[in-house]
C-alpha cells in the first residue's frame, strides 16, 4: 500500500518484514539536590543524567534524563526550573513529558495532566535532547515550585535557593551515579550491584548465555566457528517447548538452558550472565502472516491456555531461587500489538483486538515476569519498516502505554522495548539520513522510503524510546535491536554515495540495505550477520542482541505438512512477486528454505559470507 501523507491515511503494513552521526555516548549521571521552604512542605531530590556526543569540535547534542522525586507533602501541579550554567546549553523544544520553555539560561519545565500529581515520595520522569557549544556542565541546583531541591522534606528556616549545595552525587538520597556509558540514569547498574538486583540495563557488564544447541549447529558449518559462542535466544515457541524433549526430539527445555546458563555464570569469574528468553505463543499467533503462526487460537480457549499451560510454568521455573543471580531477559510477543493497529483488516488480527486477547495476554505475561526481580521485560517494537510511518508510531505507542498502564506495576513492568527482532532492516544507512535532499528533493519522497520518517533502524529505535517516554514510560526504558541478520556487507555493500540526481537513483545505489523492498522479511537473499552482541552501544539502547537465531529459517519456501501449526506464507516463495504490502515486488526470499525455526544451512552461509562488519 502507497502512503500518502497528505491523506493522512493510516499505513496498514508488513511485519517483521521496510546517517546516523557518528555519536560518542559521554553518559553521565548525577543525583543533585536541593531544599525546602520554611513554610512548609514542598521537598524534592533529582537526578539529572546525560548521554553527550560531539558532533564538532567544542559543540555538540545530548539528551537530558531528569526523575523529580517528591519528598515533601503530596503536589498538585508543579514548575520546575533550572539554570544551566553555561550559555551555549540549549533545549530542543519540545522535550517530553512536560512542557518545557526555555529564557536566557533559564529552564523551566511545567506539568502535563498525566503527571500533574505528585504523591509524597512519587517520581515522575521526565527530558528533553538539547545542545550544547564550549562544555556541558551538570546544572548545580533545581527547583520545584520555586523551593530548591535538596532531597529533605525537614523544614529549615535557613534554606533559601541561593544556598543550596551544589550538585554532587552525595548531596541526595537518592543519588547514585550510573557507569558512565549507560544510557539511562540506573539507580543500580553499578557492576558492583549484588547479583540477582534488579539494574537498569541487564546487560551492562555481563556475558551473554551460549545456548549449547545453536552454538553447535553453527560449529558444524564450514566458518562457522567464528561466530558459534555468540550469545543468542531461547524461543520458547510452543508449550513444549518448555520442557525438555524426549524421543527422536531432544531439544533443551527451559530449566536445562537456566541449569546451563547457571554453570557458564559460575565459569566466567564474577561477571553477571544474561540469558534471553522469547516468549512467543499468543493465540492468534502472528496473526497477519502465515510462516510462523502457532498452536493456541483464541476461538479455543487460547488466552486461558496461554496463561495456564504457558506462562504460569515459564513464570514458576524463572522464580526457582536456584536461578535468582541470572540476569534473564524475556523478549515479549513479537508481531503482536503492532499488528492491532496496522493489520485490522485481517480476520485473525481483528479478532485479537476485539476479544482483548493479545492485549491481556501481554498483561499477563508482564505482571507474572515483572514479579520475578531478575527478569526483564522487554516488549516488541516491530521495526522502521512497518511501523515507522507517523500514523503507525504514535498509535503504537499509545497502545503499548495502555497494555503498560493496565498491569499491577503499571510502566514499571517493562524494562523497554525491542525492534527489528527476526528482521532484516539495516542498524545505520551511512550514506544517507531522512533529511538528506536530491536536487531539492527529500529521499523520503524515493520509492524505497515512501515517506517512511526513518531510514534505518538506530535512529527509529531511539525516536520510539522518546515518544515512548512522552506517553508516560519513564526514562529508565532502554531498547534493544535484534542485529542478528542486519549486516549487509559482501561484496554488493555500496562504498560511497551516489552521485545521481535522480532520488530513486541516488537512494538505490547509496543504500545499504539491498533487500528489493523494505516490506520484505522472509529469508532474505543478500543479508549478512550484523553488528555482534553489544551493550550500551548507542544513546537510549540497552544493547544489540542476536534474538534470531542465525540459521533459522523464517518460513518455508513451499508448502511443507507439520505438526507445529506453521503455514506457508509466500513471502518466503522466491517465485512469489509480491502484495500490496511489499509494493507487489518480488520477495527475495532464499529457495529451498525449510519450515520456520528449521535450521537453514544455506541461509547460514550467506549470513556468514555477507558479515557486516565482516567476520575477523
Ligand atoms: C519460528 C519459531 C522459531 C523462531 C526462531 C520463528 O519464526 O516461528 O518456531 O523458534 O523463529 O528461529
Amino acid at each position: 500500500m502507497r502512503f500518502t501523507p497528505r491523506s493522512g491515511a493510516a499505513r496498514s503494513l508488513v511485519r517483521r518484514g521496510l546517517v546516523a552521526a557518528s555519536v560518542l555516548a559521554l553518559g553521565s549521571t548525577m543525583a543533585v539536590a536541593a531544599a525546602t521552604s520554611a513554610s512548609a512542605a514542598v521537598a524534592c531530590s533529582v537526578t539529572y543524567s546525560t548521554n553527550e556526543w560531539t558532533s564538532s569540535p567544542g559543540n555538540g547534542g545530548f539528551t537530558a534524563n531528569l526523575t523529580i522525586t517528591n519528598v515533601g507533602d503530596a503536589v498538585d501541579g508543579w514548575t520546575f526550573a533550572f539554570m544551566f550554567p553555561n550559555s551555549g546549553q540549549k533545549v530542543t523544544l519540545p522535550g517530553w513529558s512536560a512542557n518545557w520553555s526555555q529564557s536566557g539560561s533559564k529552564v523551566t519545565a511545567t506539568n502535563l495532566d498525566w503527571n500533574k500529581t505528585l504523591a509524597s515520595g512519587a517520581s515522575t520522569s521526565i527530558g528533553f535532547n538539547g545542545t550544547w557549544s564550549g562544555s556541558n556542565p551538570t546544572p548545580p541546583s533545581f527547583s520545584l515550585n520555586g523551593v530548591t531541591c535538596n532531597g529533605t522534606s525537614s523544614p529549615s528556616p535557613s534554606a533559601s535557593p541561593s544556598s543550596s549545595p551544589s550538585a554532587s552525587p552525595s548531596a541526595s538520597p537518592s543519588a547514585s551515579p550510573s557507569p558512565s556509558s549507560s544510557p539511562s540514569p540506573s539507580p543500580s547498574t553499578s557492576p558492583s550491584s549484588p547479583p540477582g538486583t534488579h539494574v537498569d540495563n541487564p546487560y551492562d557488564g555481563a556475558d551473554g548465555y551460549v545456548n549449547p544447541d545453536w552454538s553447535a549447529k553453527a560449529a558444524s558449518e564450514p566458518g562457522g566457528s567464528k561466530v558459534a559462542k555468540t550469545s543468542t535466544a531461547i524461543w520458547l515457541d510452543r508449550i513444549a517447548a518448555i520442557t525438555s524433549g524426549s524421543a527422536g526430539d531432544n531439544h533443551m527445555g527451559l530449566r536445562d538452558h537456566l541449569d546451563e546458563a547457571v554453570r557458564q555464570d559460575a565459569a566466567n569469574g564474577s561477571k553477571p550472565l544474561t540469558i534471553e528468553v522469547v516468549i512467543y505463543n499468543l493465540p492468534n499467533r502472528d496473526c497477519s502472516a502465515l510462516a510462523s503462526n502457532g498452536e493456541l487460537l483464541i476461538a479455543q480457549n487460547g488466552l486461558n491456555r496461554y496463561k495456564t499451560e504457558y506462562i504460569d510454568p515459564i513464570a514458576a521455573i524463572m522464580a526457582d531461587p536456584k536461578y535468582a543471580n541470572l540476569r534473564i531477559v524475556s523478549i515479549v510477543e513479537i508481531d503482536s500489538l503492532p499488528n492491532l493497529v496496522t493489520n485490522l483488516n485481517v480476520a485473525k488480527c481483528s479478532e485479537a483486538k476485539s476479544t482483548g486477547a493479545y492485549v491481556q495476554g501481554v498483561q499477563y505475561a508482564l505482571n507474572k515476569l515483572h514479579a520475578i526481580r531478575n527478569v526483564y521485560t522487554y516488549v516488541d517494537a516491530g521495526h522502521h519498516g512497518w511501523l515507522g510511518w507517523d500514523t503507525n508510531l504514535g498509535p503504537s505507542a499509545d497502545l503499548f502505554a495502555e497494555t503498560a498502564r493496565g498491569t499491577t506495576a503499571g510502566y514499571a513492568s517493562v524494562d523497554g522495548f525491542i525492534t527489528n527482532t527476526a528482521n532484516y532492516s539495516a542498524l545505520t544507512e551511512p550514506y544517507f539520513t531522512i533529511d538528506t535532499k536530491v536536487n531539492g528533493t527529500t529521499v523520503r519522497q524515493s520509492r524505497w522510503v515512501d515517506w517512511n520518517q526513518y531510514v534505518d533502524e538506530l535512529t527509529y529505535a531511539q525516536a520510539f524510546r522518546n515518544t515512548l517516554i512522552s506517553k508516560g514510560f519513564p526514562s529508565t526504558i532502554g531498547m534493544l535491536i535484534d542485529t542478528s541478520r542486519n549486516g549487509w556487507g559482501g561484496t554488493a555493500r555500496p562504498s560511497k554515495v551516489s552521485t545521481s540526481t535522480d532520488v530513486n537513483t541516488f537512494v538505490n545505489e547509496s543504500r545499504v540495505d539491498r533487500r528489493i523492498h523494505a516490506g520484505n522479511w522472509c529469508n532474505q537473499s543478500g543479508a549478512g550477520l550484523g553488528e555482534r552482541p553489544k551493550a550500551n552501544p548507542a544513546p537510549g539502547l540497552d544493547a544489540y542482541v542476536w534474538i534470531k537465531p542465525p540459521g533459522e529459517s523464517d518460513g518455508s519456501s513451499s508448502a511443507i505438512p507439520n505438526d507445529e501449526g506453521k503455514g506457508f506464507d509466500r513471502m518466503c516463495d522466491p517465485t512469489y512477486t509480491g502484495n500490496e504490502r511489499n509494493g507487489n515486488s518480488m520477495t527475495g526470499a532464499l529457495a529451498n528454505a525449510p519450515v520456520s525455526g528449521h535450521w537453514f544451512s544455506a541461509q547460514f552461509q550467506e549470513l556468514l559470507k555477507n558479515a557486516y562488519p565482516p567476520l575477523s
